[in-house]
């Protein structure tokens, strides 16, 4: 050790050291030869594997409760490679319409691939069952999902799943994994957006894969090959985001909560969707498969039209009219004018958003400041 200038003696630093090398110099033809025949973690090339990476991906492991875990450069490119390693013409995908936007715009490649798909509603997940075919090889959810935090039941789309044999992956950026713990419930896959509530502070894009050897295998292969490696800057940041997650999660949550209180019942609200509140739609199955709370992602309509929402959000002054969630700032945002304006018109209200709901994503604010933010904007309705 003693020769290794930055862990002298094994006393390692506090944080892991931005590792910006493209490439690594053989010791010998031997070191090489382990390296390439997996015999020893070494590193050759950062688009195969890069330290800096490899840290977080054992950190945000450990959160999932996983073997192991890939990390990416966004959370669609963690998508779209457990599209790519598990999917080929002729098979067949199930997805809820209620998934983030950019879903449907890799669908519309993976059909162009020959690749089935049949969408269906997340408030309807009990109709997995009757859709799947002999080809069906994947079902993808969100639990809670974006935007209208609707709830699957994890444990029993993993025993519809794997009857069948098929993958199942579930999304779990809007729960993370302070609140929920997918792969402990079944899923196959765990897929995150860590742009979200594990970076935690509007600044790094990454995606991350937890999941088990053989499928940590799998997709290593899929990032390799394509070149989705996150770069180390990011990871570093990623892992500073860590630090502190449990944290964060635990105040988002707090202030979450606080605010579906505010909102439930209020004169200038119509629908509220907090999973954590008792009268919400899908509360029994999140009081089963989430824990220390529910997170900070609420769904709402306000007023009646479009216009009562934008006058809504433009009297806001502590939350910020944005997209992305699960940050240090509170941040809202319109989803059909946002995240779902590329969705043909049908897609972006058949399955219940509407033109004045909007998306709140906590942050970890004082709660008070919050509440009277929520408050007077709404009495500008
Ligand atoms: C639930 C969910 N999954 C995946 C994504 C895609 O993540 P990224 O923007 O990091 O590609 C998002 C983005 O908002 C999301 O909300």
């Amino acid at each position: 050790m003693a020769d290794d200038p930055l862990t002298p003696y094994g006393n390692r630093p506090m944080v892991t050291p931005i590792v910006n090398a493209v490439n690594y110099e053989y010791s010998s033809f031997e070191v090489l030869r382990q390296i390439t025949d997996g015999e020893i973690d070494g590193y050759t090339y950062h688009r195969d594997d890069n330290p800096t990476v490899r840290a977080v991906e054992r950190q945000i492991a450990d959160l999932e409760g996983a073997e192991d875990c890939v990390v990416c450069t966004t959370g669609m490119a963690a998508c779209t490679m457990v599209y790519l390693t598990y999917l080929s013409a002729g098979d067949h995908l199930i997805l809820f319409h209620d998934v983030y936007g950019a879903h449907y715009k890799v669908s519309l490649i993976l059909e162009r691939l020959g690749v089935e798909i049949t969408w269906l509603d997340a408030a309807d997940w009990q109709s997995v069952q009757a859709n799947m075919r002999p080809n069906t090889k994947m079902i993808l959810c969100e639990t809670p999902s974006n935007p209208l935090c609707k709830l699957v039941d994890i444990a029993a789309l993993a025993a519809v799943a794997h009857d069948a044999g098929a993958l199942f992956v579930v999304d779990n950026t809007f729960a993370t994994p302070f609140h929920q713990k997918p792969l402990e419930l079944g899923a196959d896959l765990v897929v995150h957006s860590a742009t979200k509530a594990l970076g935690g502070h509007n600044d790094l894009m990454a995606g991350a894969i937890a999941t088990h050897k053989d499928a940590y295998n799998d997709l290593w292969f899929t990032r390799q090959a394509i070149g989705t490696t996150l770069d180390a800057y990011s990871a570093s940041l990623l892992e500073r985001g860590l630090k502190t997650f449990e944290l964060r999660a635990e105040k988002i949550a707090a202030n979450g909560l606080a605010m579906a209180r505010l909102l439930d019942g209020h004169a200038k609200v119509s629908r509220l969707m907090y999973p954590g509140l008792e009268n919400s739609p899908g509360h029994a199955i999140a009081a089963r498969q989430m824990h220390r709370g529910f997170g900070g992602m609420l769904a709402f309509d306000v007023g009646e039209t479009i216009e009562d929402a934008k006058r809504f959000i433009t009297a806001l002054h502590v939350i910020i009219h944005a997209v992305s969630l699960g940050a240090t700032e509170s941040l809202i945002c319109v989803p059909y004018l946002t995240t779902m304006l590329y969705l043909p018109e049908e897609r972006r209200t058949t399955f219940g958003v509407k033109p004045h709901t909007v998306r709140l994503s906590a942050g970890i604010e004082d709660t008070d400041r919050l509440l009277a933010d929520l408050d007077q904007a709404l009495d500008a309705v």
